[in-house]
C-alpha cells in the first residue's frame, strides 16, 4: 500500500504567458509518477471524482512537449529514495484565466509512471496507463501575500 501522499503546489500565471507550478509532494514510492490536471475539482469520492484528463481540445493523451496531448498532460514527476518529489514545471496549456482555465479543476498524482502515450497499452492514448490516483488536490485561489 502506498503511504500517505501529501504536499502543496503553487500555480502562478506568467504575465508573458505560461503557468509555473512549484512545490513538493511527499509519501510517494521512489521513481516516476504520472502528473496531470484532471477536468473536475471534485473530491467527494476521493481522487476518483476528478474526472478524466483536462482535454478541452479533444486530443489524445501525450507528453507535455507533444502537439497531440491533453491540456492537462504534465508528464511525470520524480520522487527520490525518500519519496519526495520537488516540482518545478512550466507549461503553456494550463492558464489560470480564460476559456481553458484550470482554476477549480484538480491536480492528480498517480501510482505509476505515465507512458506519455507511447506505451502501446490500451490506456496509453487516454491516461498514459499511469495506474491508481494516489493523491489529488483542487486548484483554488490563495491571497498573494
Ligand atoms: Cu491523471
Ligand atoms: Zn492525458
Amino acid at each position: 500500500l502506498e503511504p500517505k501522499v501529501r504536499g502543496t503546489l503553487q500555480f502562478h500565471q506568467d504575465p508573458k504567458g505560461g503557468t509555473n507550478i512549484r512545490g513538493r509532494i511527499s509519501g510517494l514510492s521512489p521513481g516516476l509518477h504520472g502528473f496531470h490536471i484532471h477536468a473536475l475539482g471534485d473530491t467527494t469520492n476521493g481522487c476518483n471524482s476528478t474526472g478524466p484528463h483536462f482535454n478541452p481540445l479533444k486530443k489524445n493523451h501525450g507528453a507535455p512537449s507533444d502537439n497531440e496531448r491533453h491540456a492537462g498532460d504534465l508528464g511525470n514527476i520524480v520522487a527520490g529514495p525518500d519519496g519526495v518529489a520537488d516540482i518545478s514545471i512550466r507549461d503553456m496549456q494550463i492558464p489560470l484565466t480564460g476559456q481553458h482555465s484550470i482554476l477549480g479543476r484538480a491536480v492528480v498524482v498517480h501510482a505509476d509512471s505515465d507512458d506519455l502515450g507511447k506505451g502501446g497499452h490500451d490506456l496509453s492514448k487516454t491516461t498514459g496507463n499511469a495506474g491508481a490516483r494516489v493523491g489529488c488536490g483542487i486548484i483554488g485561489l490563495q491571497s498573494s501575500v
